[in-house]
């Protein structure tokens, strides 16, 4: 299925129209929540996590302005993309379930760690869908790429998937985010998340490498990418790997309330 990604379903309009509407700069909640009365499941999933233990603090249920006010703008569109995305291809098996938790580790470490930046954005879709391609892959070729995980539950690294497909989850990536109309810097993160050119795709790279061995139980272990990661990250990338491992907990907690 070289580059083969017809039947490729386009991300639904009405929550694309919102995450559109939750990038502008000039956005408020007033206008959030006027959106989203007419997306009745995105509304209910909002005021679930808001009413979750993580974010509440006191005996009164939140309704959806208080809900918006507590989880944050940013989160929102957390939830917005990824149902878009979720609607296309669906959470409905273990592996799937396991690439949603490791794509909002992601999305949130990339959060966490550009506040203030002005790629937050960037980083923060970039990280959301830098395995777009898995996704993808195991949507359209469930037969094939399911059994290529180890017995452990980790899937293929992108040698494999050269091997079997003669194309990657990198490769496949790119060319949806492209039929989905992404920003060039977005794509651009899709695209070398395995093989960093630049600060963004290096920052995501180092996200995805840490949390990965911590979603696998190793301890974190980035100095083969020493010279690479100084290249692009300079030497502070070490104070990131720290902001990782003491950001992550925290995160996975806010995770466990997304399904
Ligand atoms: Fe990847
Ligand atoms: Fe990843």
């Amino acid at each position: 299925m070289e580059k083969n990604i017809d039947g490729i379903p386009t991300l639904e309009s009405s929550k694309m129209r919102l995450f559109q509407i939750l990038q502008d700069e000039n956005t408020n909640v007033e206008r959030v929540e006027q959106v989203l009365l007419s997306d009745p499941a995105m509304s209910a999933k909002i005021i679930k996590l808001a009413n979750s233990p993580f974010y509440r603090h006191s005996d009164q249920s939140l309704g959806m302005r208080q809900s918006l006010l507590t989880i944050g703008l940013d989160m929102v569109k957390c939830l917005v993309l990824s149902m878009a995305v979720m609607e296309s291809f669906g959470t409905n098996t273990v592996h799937a379930i396991q690439l949603w938790r490791h794509a909002y580790a992601a999305a949130l470490m990339a959060l966490s760690l550009s506040q203030g930046s002005k790629d937050k954005e960037v980083l923060f879709t970039g990280g959301l869908l830098h395995d777009l391609g898995r996704m993808v892959l195991l949507f359209n070729a469930p037969d094939v790429y399911a059994p290529l995980y180890d017995a452990k539950g980790t899937w293929p690294d992108v040698e494999q998937e050269q091997e079997i497909f003669l194309t990657d989850h990198t490769l496949i990536g790119e060319a949806v985010a492209g039929k989905w109309h992404f920003p060039p810097e977005i794509i651009s993160i899709i695209r070398h998340h395995h093989h960093p050119t630049d600060r963004n795709s290096a920052l995501v790279f180092l996200i995805n490498s840490v949390i990965l061995q911590i979603e696998r139980d190793l301890p974190p272990d980035i100095l083969q990418h020493e010279r690479l990661l100084a290249k692009f990250l300079g030497k502070g990338y070490n104070d990131l790997v720290n902001a990782i491992l003491q950001r992550y907990e925290i995160n996975a907690v806010i995770i466990e309330n997304l399904f």
